[in-house]
């Protein structure tokens, strides 16, 4: 397996992907990958992806309208406020100021800086540390023509994302032409996964590829998956109402002559189910794959033990997606979709209207199992939740 690099050695690489002699061969390939997108340009006028995703932002429906942008575009420009590190949630209140992007570039290293002194506290390495299992790797995607990994975190608009790849992988030329299906049927999508390879490989794609995910609040995160995954019920998803609730709610209702026949599961049992961090393991293993709707960020991706170049934050999608392409060297080839707006924002008032009502106790049991995700990621302590 890959060995952890210091840190200091990822944000020198990463410096050297964005400005060093990497550079040359990146615009070799970006020139090339070019031209096919000229031609393909040629012949049907104009390549515009429009796609639906159903369930990344909150279960809403939303057209997005993917525009490939030409060789010679224009750089980039991303609205920011005047001091984006000390203000994560807020990147685009305030007064903005049109920045290029690479200013955004000292945010995504002061994140990687605080991530890798969480990394270090001993008393959070429980909550932060993950073993590079199968499991693992399971989350993470590859786009070797790119030289990309990508860690899929469910409720951060992944869907886009893997789009992205699967069209840069070359399996479909176009987003619109992914069925919805087949994004995420890894048979037939292109987008083979890091599991897939031999150890080797594994190893010599840690430690040369680009890699990055995303994240948003920890509990924002939960709120989305438990509306998502037991409100709404999308899709073709049966299992969470009719086995993965009923179960939480035998071993999790406080008042188990509510648990028949009442509307399916609550948030507060939710809330008592992902707080019992030792109870909870037999009932997980029942669940399999699903849990990675609510497994912390640092299960799912390994953040304290995988190197990763950049690390998206939801909540500042507007710069990061297009820092992320750029970063990557792909931001000639595709395009972030225009960001619905306010969509990304932190709501607090949906926060503290899912919490309330229920115990203090039961909250702070939750933040305890999700306080390496909060610390790993600079979220600030819900103080208004648990004080
Ligand atoms: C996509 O954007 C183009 C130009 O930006 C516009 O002409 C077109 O109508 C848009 N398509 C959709 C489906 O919104
Ligand atoms: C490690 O994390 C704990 C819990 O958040 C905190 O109290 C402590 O100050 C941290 N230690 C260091 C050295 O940062
Ligand atoms: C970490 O987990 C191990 C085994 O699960 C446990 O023995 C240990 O007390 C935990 N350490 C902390 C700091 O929680
Ligand atoms: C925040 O959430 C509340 C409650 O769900 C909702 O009524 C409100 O419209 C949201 N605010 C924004 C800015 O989305």
């Amino acid at each position: 397996m890959a060995q952890r690099r210091a840190p200091i050695f990822k944000h020198e690489r990463l410096r050297q992907r964005l400005h060093g002699p990497m550079m040359r061969r990146h615009w070799l390939l970006v020139g090339a990958c070019g031209w096919v997108l000229l031609i393909l340009m040629f012949v049907s006028k104009f390549i515009n992806f429009s796609i639906r995703m159903p369930d990344d932002y909150g279960g809403r429906a939303v057209v997005l309208n993917w525009t490939s942008t030409s060789l010679k575009s224009e750089k980039p420009l991303i609205q920011l406020s005047q001091n984006p590190a000390s203000q994560p949630y807020a990147a685009s209140s305030g007064s903005p100021t049109q920045v290029e992007l690479s200013d955004w570039e000292s945010v995504t290293v002061q994140r990687l800086q605080l991530l890798s002194s969480i990394c270090r506290n001993s008393s959070l390495r429980n909550l932060t540390h993950t073993a590079l299992r199968k499991f693992v790797l399971d989350r993470i995607f590859v786009c070797d023509k790119h030289r990309i990994l990508f860690c899929q975190t469910p409720k951060v608009g992944n869907t886009q994302w893997k789009k992205v790849l699967i069209v840069l992988n070359g399996k479909f030329s176009k987003v619109e032409d992914i069925p919805e299906n087949v994004v995420h049927d890894h048979e037939r999508n292109g987008l083979p996964r890091l599991s897939s390879m031999s150890d080797a490989e594994v190893a010599e794609r840690l430690n040369t590829y680009f890699k990055f995910f995303i994240v948003r609040d920890p509990f924002e995160r939960l709120i989305s998956a438990f509306k998502d995954k037991f409100m709404e019920n999308p899709r073709f998803e049966p299992w969470y109402k009719h086995s993965i609730a009923p179960a939480i709610i035998r071993k999790y209702r406080k008042n188990h002559r509510d648990a028949s026949g009442s509307a399916g599961l609550h948030f507060e049992d939710f809330v008592r189910y992902l707080g019992d961090e030792s109870g909870r393991k037999h009932l997980d293993r029942q669940f399999g794959e699903h849990v990675i709707h609510w497994l912390t960020y640092a299960e799912l991706c390994a953040p304290c033990d995988i190197s990763y170049d950049v690390i998206g934050h939801h909540e500042t999608l507007e710069q990061d997606a297009p820092y992320i392409l750029k970063a990557a060297g792909i931001e000639d080839l595709v395009s972030y979709p225009s960001i619905p707006k306010g969509i990304t924002r932190y709501n607090r008032t949906k926060v503290e209207r899912y919490f309330s009502g229920i115990s203090k106790r039961d909250i702070r049991r939750l933040y305890a199992c999700y306080q390496g995700d909060f610390s790993l990621f600079g979220y600030h302590r819900p103080d208004f939740l648990l004080d």
